[in-house]
């Protein structure tokens, strides 16, 4: 049902609005926007929360995001969603790593989406809703992860898909998948940054539906993570919230996730929402240690998280409100302190991921190390992408394999020099 407002221009569709969260200007649902007209804000979808009971959420079956669709902007009769089984990740209680950090520790493993990171969240809503719109085509710019989901749900609704990448910083396993799924690949001398300023032309010109996270819809999709890990707590929520921060917009969407929960009377409180950025690359954190609302664009970002490898990221302004709203924190983390955390987290727990993710590990260390965090703290980690979409990096921090011939007296010799495989832990530092 459309319900068209006589004298604005703004439409309620399936009881939701998207609106400005700068300047609180309303568009229609079926308007093909995705930043204010007005005044360039970033665009939020809202609903009417006394229209939605909480045992809809709190006792909704089935599984992953569409289990939620009762705070999805959707018709719930009447949505086909394009999906490949997106969500319902595992929440692991970490014990040995979180003793070596000294904190309660749990790590949400995004990485365990089917496509190997969180953006199906996003992907699966926002493609539904290209569908619904009738695109020709979708696009976006990507450090990877998104161009590999976006390619993979585009053939699954048979729409044409265009990525652009930054030429020779994209990690293997995400080209692969979005050559492999039939995306048309373009490689763009340039950073990210670069590639999103172009892309956001092409979508404009010729008509293609971009679904980078400045399209809201991508977020709506993603703020499922918080339920999800509110329900694997029992419905109890975490002390604090620690991810990786790139275009900072997976921030802004849990947080927002944690906000509907206690709009919904489910919950009474939000976890602090902290941002770990890499310190080549870390707009986001020199915003937040000055007390700044917006960024200042950084022109070079580089780090060995090539996910995370942005100076300029669209959902700032929403990512500092939640940190700042939630009582979070910002914090950057070198290279090395990603990899080392990146070890940890697979060899301590069995979790395996990208660089990216590593650096929530790598940040949630240092800042209880500053004292920051206290240990009684119930900490959640989101690890935001598997390990072997980044293989190359993999290979390059482990030791190389034993090349011996193939004889029992060969790999016997190096076994017993070696110490009889002993658990390589010498590695970690703690
Ligand atoms: N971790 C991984 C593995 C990512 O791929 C990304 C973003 C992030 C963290 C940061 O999330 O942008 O919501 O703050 N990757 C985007 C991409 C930019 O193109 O795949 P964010």
């Amino acid at each position: 049902m459309v319900i068209y407002g006589l004298r604005t221009h703004y439409v309620i569709t399936m009881g939701y609005r998207v609106e400005c969260i700068r300047c609180g200007k309303r568009f229609s649902g079926d308007e093909i926007i995705y930043t204010c007209d007005r005044c360039s804000g970033l665009l939020d979808i809202k609903y009417d929360y006394s229209g939605i009971e909480a045992e809809r959420i709190v006792k909704a079956k089935g599984r992953g995001v569409w289990k939620y669709i009762a705070l999805l902007p959707f018709d719930v009769e009447n949505t086909v969603p394009i999906t490949i089984n997106e969500g319902d990740t595992p929440l692991y209680r970490c014990h040995r790593l979180g003793e070596s950090i000294g904190v309660n520790l749990w790590v949400k493993h995004e990485g365990l989406n089917p496509t190997g990171s969180f953006k199906d969240r996003g992907m699966t809503v926002g493609v539904t809703k290209a569908m619904e719109l009738g695109v020709r085509g979708v696009a976006c710019a990507s450090t990877g992860n998104t161009s590999a989901s976006l390619a993979i749900f585009a053939a699954k609704a048979g729409l044409p898909c265009y990525v652009m990448l930054p030429a020779g910083k994209v990690a293997m396993g995400k080209v692969a998948q979005a050559m492999m799924h039939g995306a048309k690949v373009f490689s763009l001398m340039g950073n990210f940054d670069d590639a999103l300023r172009v892309v956001r032309t092409l979508c404009d010109e010729e008509h293609l539906y971009l679904l980078n996270s400045v399209n809201p819809y991508r977020l709506e999709g993603q703020k499922t993570i918080a339920f999800e890990i509110a329900e694997q707590l029992n419905w109890e929520i975490p002390d604090r919230v620690v991810l990786p921060v790139g275009n900072a917009g997976n921030i802004s969407a849990i947080y927002k996730g944690f906000i509907e929960l206690e709009k919904l009377g489910i919950t009474n409180t939000v976890p602090k929402m902290t941002g770990i950025q890499a310190e080549r690359a870390q707009p986001v954190v020199k915003a937040f240690k000055e007390g700044r609302e917006d960024i200042i664009p950084e022109p070079h970002p580089e780090t060995i998280a090539s996910a995370i490898r942005i100076g300029n990221p669209v959902n700032a302004m929403k990512a500092l409100r939640a940190i700042y709203d939630s009582g979070g924190i910002a914090e950057s983390v070198t290279d090395d302190e990603i990899t080392d955390a990146q070890l940890q987290l697979a060899r301590l727990e069995g979790i395996g991921v990208e660089p990216a993710s590593a650096a929530s590990i790598a940040g949630l260390r240092k800042l209880c190390n500053m004292g920051v965090i206290e240990p009684d703290e119930r900490v959640v980690c989101i690890t935001t992408g598997h390990l072997l979409k980044d293989p190359e990096r993999a290979i390059a921090i482990c030791e190389p394999p034993y090349e011996v011939p193939a004889d029992i007296e060969s790999v016997r010799s190096i076994l017993h020099e070696t110490g009889s495989g002993e658990r390589r832990e010498e590695v970690i530092y703690a």
